[in-house]
């Protein structure tokens, strides 16, 4: 896979943008569906919009456009199985040149989507963005460029209506720097953030830690019932850049964000960061690399390194929320599995079958040559009721 040169450099901001557009379709695609009742209207809402180091004249590289296409294309597929879904979205932005640029670009798209952009700081405008949407189904994307104007009291208004989701870039590469200093300021910053009401930032937590309390208090904060995050990583180097969390009030929201993050983070990243190191070995050596995108291998190994450990961890996960009598339905099972474990719904199905194999746990129905757990299957610990 070719990255578009204008990413060159920022390849993190790539698969941003990869996740966002993927996921955006996917939920576009969902809930267009309730057009079939009645008029519907689909929001998406860019928080932080930029345009923010784009390299193109078009911002074919901001989450403006990739926003905006996601949801024609989303209203594209309704449209063709002849339900009308009316498309609006909202932009803010703080910084008076984007500011002016993002005006320009919106006033001269043509597109179905109706557009609106406000100036100045996204937690000035929360009221007004939650009149705006009313009761429609909204997907709120916040993507700033730190911790500070991003307090999650700004986002609760915009998640309390039903079908509404949330997709959040944690600056992970820059609230690591932060996130255990002392000044008075920063920790206030860093409790906004994080959603704590009374007492400060725990420190010294590690990166899952740090990640579990922001999906945690997300969920207790902005009445979404479920969280999970995946991990972009830096281009070049073993280390996370961002963190992305995704919340919304379905289960389902789970199983498409882990099948998008296999997707891009696990498949795509592949060749995006052997490119990437490439790019790197010649501006270094002014030798062609003997590695070429062509030859990056199926998995990208940040990924693939988690995800192997997860796919052990997961079903212990699983087996430890079986009660000791008496059995649950592996629906009620894999949500909280997938928040936070970075394996797809299909995999963990996949286990749960071969620790049935194994003797490890008990699947009623007991159905001959099964492949892989379903809903309403009844999960249970053997030797129980014995
Ligand atoms: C990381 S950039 C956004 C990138 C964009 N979402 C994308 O993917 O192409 C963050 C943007 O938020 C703007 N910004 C920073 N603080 C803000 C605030 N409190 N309210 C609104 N915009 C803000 C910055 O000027 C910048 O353009």
């Amino acid at each position: 896979m070719q990255i578009p040169p204008e990413y060159h450099d920022r390849e993190q901001s790539y698969l941003k943008h990869r996740v966002l557009r993927e996921y955006l379709v996917l939920w576009g695609r969902k809930l267009g569906s309730l057009a079939r009742r009645g008029p519907v209207t689909l929001w998406y809402v860019d928080c932080f919009a930029g345009p923010w180091q784009s390299q193109d004249e078009e911002l074919g590289d901001t989450s403006i456009h990739i926003g905006l296409s996601a949801l024609e294309e989303a209203g594209r597929i309704w449209r063709e199985n002849g339900q009308e879904v009316a498309l609006r979205a909202i932009f803010v932005e703080k910084d008076d040149k984007a500011f002016a640029r993002l005006e320009q670009y919106l006033t001269k798209r043509e597109g179905a989507v109706e557009t609106t952009a406000f100036h100045g700081e996204f937690g000035s405008h929360v009221s007004s963005i939650a009149d705006m949407l009313g009761d429609d189904p909204a997907f709120v994307f916040v993507d700033p460029t730190g911790f500070k104007g991003v307090a999650m009291d700004y986002i609760r208004p915009l998640l309390v209506k039903r079908m509404r989701e949330v997709l959040v870039n944690v600056m992970f590469n820059h609230i690591n720097r932060f996130k255990d200093d002392s000044r008075a300021f920063l920790r206030e910053q860093m409790k906004a953030f994080f959603g704590l009401s009374e007492e400060a930032l725990e420190k010294g937590l590690s990166e899952t830690e740090l990640l579990r309390t922001y999906r945690t208090n997300l969920k207790s904060n902005c009445d979404v019932s479920f969280a999970a995050d995946l991990a972009v990583p830096h281009p070049t180097k073993r280390r996370t850049w961002f963190r992305l969390v995704i919340g919304g009030k379905h289960p389902e929201v789970l199983r498409v964000f882990r099948e998008v993050e296999a997707r891009v983070i696990g498949g795509e990243a592949a060749s995006i960061r052997t490119g990437a190191r490439d790019r790197k070995t010649e501006q270094e050596t002014g030798q062609m690399s003997l590695l070429s995108e062509q030859a990056a291998p199926s998995q990208d190994a940040w990924y693939a390194e988690a995800n192997e450990a997860d796919r052990s961890a997961c079903i212990d996960d699983l087996i430890s929320d079986l009660p000791a009598t008496g059995a649950r339905r592996y629906r009620a099972l894999w949500p909280a599995v997938l928040e936070e474990r970075h394996v797809t719904e299909g995999e963990l199905a996949h286990a749960v079958v071969a620790a049935a194999n194994a003797g490890r746990l008990l699947i009623e129905p007991d159905k001959r040559r099964r492949r892989r757990a379903r809903d309403d299957d009844l999960l249970s610990l053997p030797g129980d009721g014995a």
